[in-house]
């Protein structure tokens, strides 16, 4: 069993769809661990299948862009069983996904799974509300709560590494 502790400090982002929010949480997460000067494998998934090898919503690509972040070149897919060992952290957008990837954690798991928002304080337990069946305004508050939670992330991991709890 893959103990976390060891590996490389890699992170994975997970949604329903994983063409909206955690698109957009995968590319500012790899935007300000950029600027922070931390090391580390970024991705993201979508517990559902919907849309496997679409890119992301152009409302999420327009948003990030918006915001200086290209998330253009990212692919849907699916949440894989081998994900909870290659990850050191999973962080799901919502509380229905946490649930969904807590559930089918193989037993053999080492990622430490967490609710994104559960990082910003103040924010716990809140869910990144899903802008799918929203307009403009929607992803741009998933992108504001997004960049407030990686923010915090980035830091965390910059002070206690791949040991970080959230
Ligand atoms: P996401 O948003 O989980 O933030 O990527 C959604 C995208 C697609 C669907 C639902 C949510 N869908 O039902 O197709």
């Amino acid at each position: 069993m893959v103990n976390a502790a060891d590996q490389s400090l890699s992170v994975l982002f997970v949604c329903l769809g994983n063409i909206c929010r955690s698109p957009m949480a995968e590319g500012a997460f790899r935007k300000a661990a950029e600027e922070a000067g931390l090391a580390c494998d970024v991705a993201s998934a979508g517990t559902a299948g919907y849309h496997i090898g679409e890119p992301p919503d152009p409302r999420a690509i327009a948003t990030a862009r918006a915001n200086g972040v290209d998330i253009a070149e990212a692919t849907g897919r699916q949440l894989q069983p081998e994900d909870y060992e290659r990850f050191t952290h999973i962080f799901a957008l919502d509380t229905a996904n946490l649930a969904g990837i807590t559930s089918r954690a193989p037993r053999q798991a080492s990622a430490r799974i967490a609710l994104l928002m559960d990082a910003l304080p103040g924010r716990k337990g809140e869910t990144v509300k899903d802008p799918y069946y929203g307009d403009e305004s929607d992803f741009a508050k998933a992108w504001d709560d997004i960049a407030k939670a990686v923010d915090v992330l980035v830091e965390r991991f910059k002070t206690d590494g791949v040991s970080a709890r959230f």
